[in-house]
């Protein structure tokens, strides 16, 4: 069965969609997007994500009306006949008369599509750690992936299904997820930055060990830290919490049973999946 999408508020089949090759997202990937879930058919932290795009938004001067994105969204969702999956969208500049590095004022283009998709069964990941060849701005949720796309195909070359970025030394985030590592019993995960994308799953799994009163700590970190850790942990929304069997080029004393994570996963379950 062909996706249901959405094009600057129309939906209809994918395969009817047709888009601008002057589109600024097809020249210069010049757009942001959310990735959004949804369950029983109801949305997942909506409103977070529609504040991220919109911090998107503002800090690469697209003008869209956030509300009008929320109205596609809500009408993706109700349009489909899905209980569970997430919805892919993207706000771009719009389409331009020549292709341009100097953006003039132009109508926002929206796209969007919604995919079915079951948050369960999530196998331990197999990762890679690599450099942070990314740009300086990765707290905006930018359509330019190149950075990300490049590492992660040499990662999978290897066997894997994620990386681990590190900017000189300094852990990051993985190539669509934040992380989280356990030492001496204590939870940590890189602090916010200009580096790292603000993940809102980040947030829900720091609300729920800061709730069970769990040894937390937000800060920054490095290979050191990596090679003491007993488990490593990915988060993002498709992937929800999900431990990492192995580093391929790192020696860990990584165990795939780690109490601490089986605390935070049945909570973020209950919380989010019942
Ligand atoms: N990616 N860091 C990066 C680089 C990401 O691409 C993502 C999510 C996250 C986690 O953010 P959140 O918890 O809000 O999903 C962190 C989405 C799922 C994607 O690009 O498919």
């Amino acid at each position: 069965m062909p996706k249901l999408a959405s094009y600057n508020g129309k939906v209809d089949s994918i395969e009817n969609i047709k888009v601008s090759p002057m589109s600024r997202a097809f020249l210069f990937s010049d757009s942001v997007y959310e990735v959004i879930s949804f369950y029983k058919n109801k949305f997942i932290d909506f409103e977070t994500h529609l504040d991220r795009l919109n911090h998107s938004l503002n800090e690469t001067k697209i003008s869209c009306s956030i509300e009008d994105c929320k109205t596609e969204i809500v009408k993706l969702l109700n349009e489909s006949k899905f209980e569970d999956g997430y919805i892919y969208y993207q706000v771009s500049r719009g389409v331009d008369s020549i292709r341009s590095h100097f953006f003039e004022e132009s109508d926002c283009e929206r796209f969007g599509f919604i995919e079915e998709f079951s948050f369960f069964n999530q196998s331990p990941l197999k990762v890679m750690l690599v450099d942070d060849i990314r740009w300086q701005r990765c707290d905006i949720k930018s359509t330019s992936l190149l950075g990300n796309v490049l590492q992660m195909n040499d990662a999978k070359s290897a066997g894997c299904n994620e990386i681990l970025m590190h900017k000189n030394g300094e852990l990051t985030e993985g190539g669509a997820s934040n992380i989280f590592f356990v030492k001496d019993k204590t939870i940590f995960t890189p602090e916010l930055s200009p580096n790292i994308l603000p993940g809102i799953t980040r947030h829900q799994v720091i609300k729920i060990i800061k709730d069970k009163k769990l040894n937390f700590e937000e800060g920054s970190y490095g290979m050191d830290d990596l090679k003491e850790a007993s488990s490593i942990w990915f988060t993002s929304t498709t992937k929800g919490i999900v431990g990492v069997e192995e580093i391929v080029n790192l020696e860990t004393k990584i165990n795939p049973e780690c109490e601490l994570l089986e605390i935070c996963k049945n909570a973020f379950i209950k919380r989010y999946f019942s």
